[in-house]
């Protein structure tokens, strides 16, 4: 389909949106939204101007992805090792979730999405931590979309408690060595319960995962692209899943 859209520059410009086949969406997509500070710096704005933006294409990826009929979206925000930023972007970081439901969280009942959180949440700020747990409260029961933000999530960190916990179970004699499985990690991890992701997105041309659900990528398709997260439309998600569409997921076997 040729559809028109405004260019950057506010002229016209022709765009093929891609077709996508309805019965190979990808049922969970995550999401390393990465360069809201480059993009604000390029334009000679602060960089939380950049996390200020990259809000408003958290809210287009949503839709987008409730519109496309994927199940799970997993927006990674906040990893554990971004405390080690300056004070001031990371206060201002903390208080985007209650900026974010504050404006959305009725539009998102609306369309039925249920709100999650991955991460250690006994150590983020009690105002973003009581933001999010009323955003979930509020979302328990929709049906539609699970949109999981990854907040203070660090993977190393998820498996490391992990290990803790099974350790222990050991240790208390209610578990061998042994019954480790992968599906008894799974279920250990704190993504327990969704399905691995099959489409990972990386944006602003960084191509590492920077300590992003390492146990559960393990056969993702991987889809990278130059643009700022605070860039981020529509159309950027339907490329990606255009693009994953075209491969051939093998998992080690044939095809
Ligand atoms: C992503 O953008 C948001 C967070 C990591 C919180 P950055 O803040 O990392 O922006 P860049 O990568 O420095 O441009
Ligand atoms: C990854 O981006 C974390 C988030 C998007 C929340 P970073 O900007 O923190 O990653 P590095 O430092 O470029 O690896
Ligand atoms: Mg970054």
């Amino acid at each position: 389909m040729i559809k028109r859209v405004r260019s950057w520059w506010g002229g016209q410009a022709k765009q093929a949106e891609p077709d996508i086949a309805p019965d190979n969406i990808p049922e969970h997509v995550a999401i390393i939204m990465d360069g809201n500070g480059r993009w604000a710096k390029r334009l000679g704005m602060p960089r939380i101007m950049g996390h200020q933006n990259g809000m408003k294409a958290v809210k287009r990826a949503t839709i987008a992805a409730d519109d496309l009929g994927i199940k799970y979206l997993t927006m990674y925000a906040f990893s554990t090792e971004n405390w080690t930023r300056p004070k001031e972007e990371v206060d201002f970081l903390m208080r985007l979730p209650q900026e974010f439901l504050s404006i959305e969280l009725d539009e998102l009942i609306e369309k039925n999405v249920q709100i999650r959180m991955m991460g250690h949440g006994e150590l983020l700020p009690s105002h973003t931590r009581q933001a999010l747990e009323e955003g979930i409260e509020r979302t328990k029961h929709n049906t539609g979309l699970v949109l999981n933000f990854a907040l203070n999530y660090g993977s190393r960190l998820e498996m490391t408690e992990a290990m803790k916990r099974l350790g222990a179970r050991i240790e208390a004699g209610e578990l061998k060595a042994e019954e480790i499985t992968p599906e008894l990690i799974d279920q250990n991890l704190l993504s327990a319960g969704m399905p691995d992701p099959d489409l990972l997105i990386r944006t602003s041309g960084e191509l590492r995962i920077s300590n992003f659900m390492l146990w559960q990528i393990a056969y993702s398709e991987l889809w990278f692209t130059d643009i700022f997260w605070p860039e981020f439309t529509k159309d950027h998600l339907l490329q990606a899943v255009a693009e994953y569409q075209r491969r051939t997921r093998r998992y080690g076997g044939l095809k």
